[in-house]
């Protein structure tokens, strides 16, 4: 696009653009501050993504033509034949002139209106030493699919590096007589900018910034078995999900229910996964496993990694399940080892990677 007289003239550049995704007929609004996937799901359509924070490549797509600025290095996460064909990374492009891309939309992927909401604080109740719930009563009323995610800001970091906000999974079912509640499971991350904020500083009847729902972790309808495995705050869409399989009538589906903690310590929520388990129509098995209990201890569960118990657990149906999986990245990528090597389709696969600043932070240079 030929700059504007105006631009000529006093050297400002547009805020602009148009976005193009695959055909004429699907062009939308890009603003120059906002990632071309951030603009085309706010305009409705539905692009492949994940994370959106520039850590599992689900948003990769062909830049056919314009300019775009970049901002984390794509390198990781394509490979080199997608890197020479010209990929970028949807999520983490801004447009810098109007931009053609093409690529394979999802069919029938979640779909509710993205809203943009102050929501108070309501509660913060800690669950375990390093996780907290935290309820929160937004200005808006939103709807969302168990399993989704929200995106949370604070207000006052705009420009500090929580400012871009954090991505957090429901923990509760969406409830349409309450259409203005959320809920979050929080675990505070070591020097991490928006968790070293909550854990310290947030207070009942505090204002923050939601968006969303994002995300397309949900449950598959089907009568398959199902494998659910939490890590940590990984409990939070986990019981969400299968709070609303209960709801949705596909609670008589045999379920493997893991829960993967450090210590009894560490373990939560024992008394919703015993309401879902009496709710629950079909077989339910529930297994909390622990990784770093003392030897000492008198904990009479099972101990170790998730990966230890899953062939004994699921036995030689393996390949049959359904998996869901929420919780730290080497966890997942364990288990789906696990899993494809005994055998199960990668499309019976669905897994939210908790990613964070540290595995996805690799500024362009
Ligand atoms: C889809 C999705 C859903 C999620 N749901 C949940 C949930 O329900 N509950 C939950 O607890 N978490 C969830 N997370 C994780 C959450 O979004 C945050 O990433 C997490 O809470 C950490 O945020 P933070 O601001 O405290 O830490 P960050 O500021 O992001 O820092 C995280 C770590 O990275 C390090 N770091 C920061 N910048 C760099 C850098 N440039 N180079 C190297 N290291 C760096 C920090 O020191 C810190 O140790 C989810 C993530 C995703 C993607
Ligand atoms: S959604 Fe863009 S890399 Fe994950």
């Amino acid at each position: 696009m030929p700059p504007s007289l105006f631009s000529r003239l006093f050297g400002s550049s547009p805020s602009e653009f148009k976005l193009q995704i695959n055909t004429p007929e699907l062009t939308v609004t890009a603003q120059a501050k906002e990632s071309l996937l951030l603009a085309a799901l706010n305009q409705g359509i539905a692009l492949p993504y994940n994370c959106r924070v520039g850590g599992c490549g689900e948003c990769k797509c062909r830049l056919v033509s314009g300019k775009v600025k970049e901002l984390t290095d794509k390198s990781y996460l394509l490979s080199a034949e997608e890197l020479k064909q010209n990929y970028i990374l949807a999520c983490q492009s801004l447009p810098k002139s109007d931009v053609v891309i093409e690529v394979a939309l999802r069919q029938g992927q979640v779909n509710h209106p993205i809203v943009e909401t102050s929501a108070r604080i309501t509660a913060l109740k800690p669950l375990t030493h390093d996780i907290l719930h935290v309820q929160m009563e937004a200005e808006q009323p939103l709807s969302y699919t168990a399993g989704q995610y929200a995106e949370i800001v604070i207000p006052d970091a705009a420009e500090s590096a929580a400012g871009q906000g954090r991505s957090y999974s429901f923990a509760t079912a969406h409830d349409p007589a309450r259409p203005h509640a959320v809920d979050f499971f929080i675990r505070k991350v070591a020097h991490g900018a928006f968790t070293e904020w909550l854990f310290t500083k947030a207070e009942r009847g505090q204002l923050l910034q939601l968006r969303g729902p994002y995300g397309d972790f949900c449950l598959r309808p089907g009568d398959s078995p199902l494998v659910c495995i939490a890590g940590g705050s990984g409990l939070a869409p986990v019981k969400a999900l299968l709070e609303q399989a209960i709801k949705d009538k596909q609670g008589n589906r045999p379920l493997v229910l893991l829960f993967g903690a450090r210590t009894k310590q560490d373990l939560y929520g024992l008394d919703a996964i015993d309401q879902i388990r009496r709710e629950w129509t079909g077989r339910f098995v529930f297994e909390p496993i622990l990784s770093n209990e003392a030897a000492s201890s008198t904990w009479a569960g099972r101990k170790g990694l998730i990966t230890d118990h899953l062939k004994a657990l699921l036995g030689e149906r393996l390949p049959d399940y359904q998996a869901y999986m929420c919780g730290p990245p080497p966890m997942i990528d364990a288990c789906v080892e696990v899993f494809t090597q005994g055998g199960m389709p990668a499309s019976q696969i669905f897994f939210d990677k908790f990613l964070d600043s540290g595995h996805t932070a690799h500024p362009k240079p």
